[in-house]
């Protein structure tokens, strides 16, 4: 693989302009349709030259072992000793993870058809309670397609007691269904959110809140002890990884709003960017290539973050998601083999909406120092039914960006002058449905999961996160004497003796 990134380091950079005007079928090479999706790399700076690199660097990776070994259901997640099957969700994985995902997928739909029968009484709203990959997912599917849904779903998942709060507010107990989505079913934040919602349904005078209540989780017997009785617990398998478990009973909320249609055609959707990532030649794989447009800003152009404008407000969640995704998947410092990996993996992912974003943060991207691979992310169907100017004026903007950050624009006052030659990715879909959304996560995952295989490294565990809940639970029980002196004081400044 060094030898690979050695080779790399040492293509030479061509403007954009200069590969557009050497390469007359730069677009078509560049871009690629498939589920529903129209990506565009075109407007980046990968020449014919550093594709060929980065599919020999592939190579050198055993990208092709990895995958197939992923979607065997083999361990890929070596330090925790288990498989990531979030594929086999969708139908796409080990026969045998396949049909114990169908089954528990069955669960789930049986506990749907019987809350739409009236077995859990009058419900008018989900509050679901979990965080990180146990919310955001079920959000972003909610608030991009279930928007004057049947249910009026609020996902709760900080511990500040104020977004509770907020959920809560104007809500009926008795009509109401408490969700708890956790894997483990030890989350802090998502234990204490959950017995104080509990609480808000006990004063309501809910005389059995558990009997109102669903359990999502991949530790039952947790669940159980916590008092869900153990019927309205949705299992799923340990071997789905929380950042990529919406397609499993943790998507339960959004399955209840949408309909168990939708959420079909959302499986259905993912396991056709499945095949697309495991059968699609290296230069018409969407994930692959734009791993390999990735890994090009943050390790040889020295990048350290990449930006995504939804110019859709259905998908003003996504810029979120994919913070947890990508960040939490690759924003590691060794190798599987522990060595230290050499070079900027995941880059920091932030984003926005677009028109909105262009009036705050795009004066950065258009004249700013940074280098920021951009990536614009729309559909060609509107989402709304008014005037249809409204989503004329949205693709116009969104087109616009990406033509001026590539062309810039030369000015006698510098003050006036856009430098030009900066990258982005169109991403469009023909509409914001089900399937293709289901198909666009899915890209975002294979997508990250290709970035780990050229970085060298697990994108399937998360260890960083440890250190400061275990330091959370250290003062939590007052053994914080051994912290530092300003950690000290400001336990001493908020709590007095007794945090
Ligand atoms: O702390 C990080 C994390 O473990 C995420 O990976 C996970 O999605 C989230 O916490 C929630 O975990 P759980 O679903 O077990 O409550």
């Amino acid at each position: 693989m060094d030898e690979a990134w050695g080779k790399l380091e040492q293509v030479e950079s061509a403007t954009l302009a200069a590969l557009f005007a050497d390469e007359p079928d730069r677009v078509e090479r560049l871009t690629l349709a498939d589920a529903g999706i129209r990506f565009d790399f075109s407007k980046t700076h990968l020449s014919r030259e550093l594709a060929t690199r980065f599919a020999d660097l592939a190579s050198a990776a055993g990208l092709e072992a990895r995958r197939d070994a992923m979607f065997a259901g083999e361990i890929v997640n070596p330090t925790e000793g288990r498989p990531a099957e979030h594929s086999a969700e969708r139908g796409e994985g080990a026969p045998a993870s396949v049909a114990h995902a169908r089954q528990l997928h069955a669960r789930m739909r049986t506990m749907i058809d019987a809350i739409e029968a009236g077995a859990f009484g009058a419900v008018a709203s989900i509050v679901h309670v979990g965080i990180g990959g146990s919310a955001l997912g079920p959000e972003l599917l909610v608030d991009a397609l279930g928007r004057g849904g049947r249910y009026d779903v609020a996902v709760v998942s900080n511990v500040d007691g104020s977004a509770l709060e907020a959920a809560l507010a104007g809500r009926d107990p008795h009509a109401t269904l408490l969700v708890i989505a956790s894997k483990t079913f030890t989350t802090s934040e998502t234990m204490l959110n959950a017995r104080s919602a509990i609480d808000w349904m006990v004063h309501g005078g809910v005389t059995d809140p558990f009997g109102r209540t669903v359990a999502l989780t991949a530790s039952p017997e947790v669940a159980i002890e916590f008092g869900i009785d153990e019927t309205r617990i949705l299992p799923f398998s340990e071997s789905v990884g929380g950042r990529f478990s919406l397609w499993s009973s943790i998507g339960f909320p959004a399955a209840l709003a949408l309909g168990w249609d939708s959420f079909e055609s959302l499986l259905e959707g993912a396991a056709a960017m499945d095949r697309h990532f495991r059968l699609a030649p290296p230069e018409r794989n969407a994930p692959l290539l734009a791993a390999f447009v990735d890994r090009l800003y943050s390790n040889l152009r020295g990048a350290e973050t990449r930006a995504i404008f939804a110019y859709d407000e259905r998908l003003r969640l996504l810029p979120s998601y994919l913070q947890q995704l990508e960040m939490e998947s690759n924003g590691k410092r060794v190798r599987l083999d522990g060595s230290p990996v050499g070079r900027t993996s995941a880059p920091i992912v932030w984003g926005g909406v677009g028109t909105d974003a262009q009036h705050a943060m795009f004066q950065l991207l258009h004249q700013g120092t940074h280098d920021v691979p951009v990536e614009f992310v729309a559909a060609i169907e509107p989402g709304d039914a008014l005037d249809p100017e409204h989503h004329r004026q949205l693709l116009i903007n969104c087109f616009a960006q990406g033509a001026a950050l590539m062309a810039g624009c030369a000015a006698d006052d510098p003050n006036r002058a856009y430098p030009g030659d900066r990258a982005s990715t169109t991403i469009l879909l023909d509409r914001l449905d089900a399937r293709t959304l289901g198909a666009l996560i899915a890209f975002y995952e294979h997508r990250t999961f290709a970035n780990a295989v050229l970085l060298g490294i697990n994108p399937f565990d998360q260890f960083g996160v440890e250190l400061g809940k275990e330091l959370a639970k250290r003062i939590d029980n007052q053994s914080a004497l051994d912290f530092d002196a300003s950690t000290r004081a400001l336990i001493a400044h908020a709590f007095g003796d007794e945090p």
